[in-house]
């Protein structure tokens, strides 16, 4: 049954969503790039988290997905939805079953039915919505009660493709803004992680630092809904 839609409640002003490059986001991603966006360290804790935190049963969708989806290789899933906005990186990525093109900044709107997916992963991507409250609300309505939503990011960006809010604040800004546009939308206060993590290679036997990891997870609760009713 679908759930009753609730209006999307603003956080961010019209000047936090400005970015330095107003083109369009999909000409931006129209050439694959086949390259990791992050370090070997960064990499390796979000594997490890999603271990912990994706039963192997899930059906989990990658949303602001490449090529790499930094799943266990040794865990299937019921199902891994990929979307991007670049097909070959999306066909090149071993992980996805299906997966589809949407640029978030025209249409916020997820062609995914109402509670269907236990897991949504974004990865380096939270930081280019310039929509992020319509976003939360719609993955409010695709994640069934006791998902996850898994916003992962670390401390660089296209600058000119990333709205104000991320370019103008800091890491922990970052974090508390990504909690607070979850939870304006009904979502359950997320738990928050930052963490150092090593250097790839001889740098980081000397304990040089590499791509720090910030993690925001946010829960849906088990058969209400966020607001404590009931659910149809
Ligand atoms: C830095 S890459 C991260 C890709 C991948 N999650 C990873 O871990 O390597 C940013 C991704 O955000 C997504 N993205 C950026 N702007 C977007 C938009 N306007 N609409 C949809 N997706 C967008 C694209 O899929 C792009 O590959």
């Amino acid at each position: 049954m679908a759930q009753t839609v609730e209006p999307v409640q603003q956080v961010l002003s019209a000047s936090e969503r400005f970015k330095l490059d107003a083109g369009d986001d999909a000409l931006f991603y129209a050439e694959p790039r086949f390259v990791q966006h992050l370090d070997a360290g960064f990499r390796a804790r979000l594997t490890a988290l999603y271990r912990e935190r994706i039963p192997p049963c899930a059906v989990v969708l990658d949303l602001m997905s490449s090529w790499v989806s930094h799943l266990p290789d040794d865990v299937s899933y019921e199902e891994v939805i990929g979307h991007g906005l670049n097909d070959q990186e999306l066909q090149a990525n071993p992980r996805l079953d299906r997966h589809w093109r949407q640029n978030l900044n025209a249409d916020q709107r997820l062609p995914l039915n109402d509670a269907s997916v236990d897991a949504v992963l974004i990865v380096a991507g939270w930081q280019y919505l310039q929509y992020p409250e319509a976003i939360a609300a719609e993955l409010l309505r695709v994640v069934r009660p006791r998902g996850h939503v898994i916003v992962a990011f670390s401390n660089r960006m296209f600058f000119q493709k990333a709205p104000q809010i991320w370019t103008d604040a800091g890491d922990r800004d970052h974090l508390a803004t990504v909690a607070r546009v979850l939870m304006a939308q009904g979502w359950p206060r997320p738990e928050l992680i930052a963490e150092d993590t090593r250097a790839p290679g001889p740098l980081g036997w000397i304990g040089g630092k590499g791509d720090p990891f910030f993690a925001v997870i946010a829960t849906r609760p088990d058969g209400t809904r966020p607001d404590g009713a009931s659910q149809g």
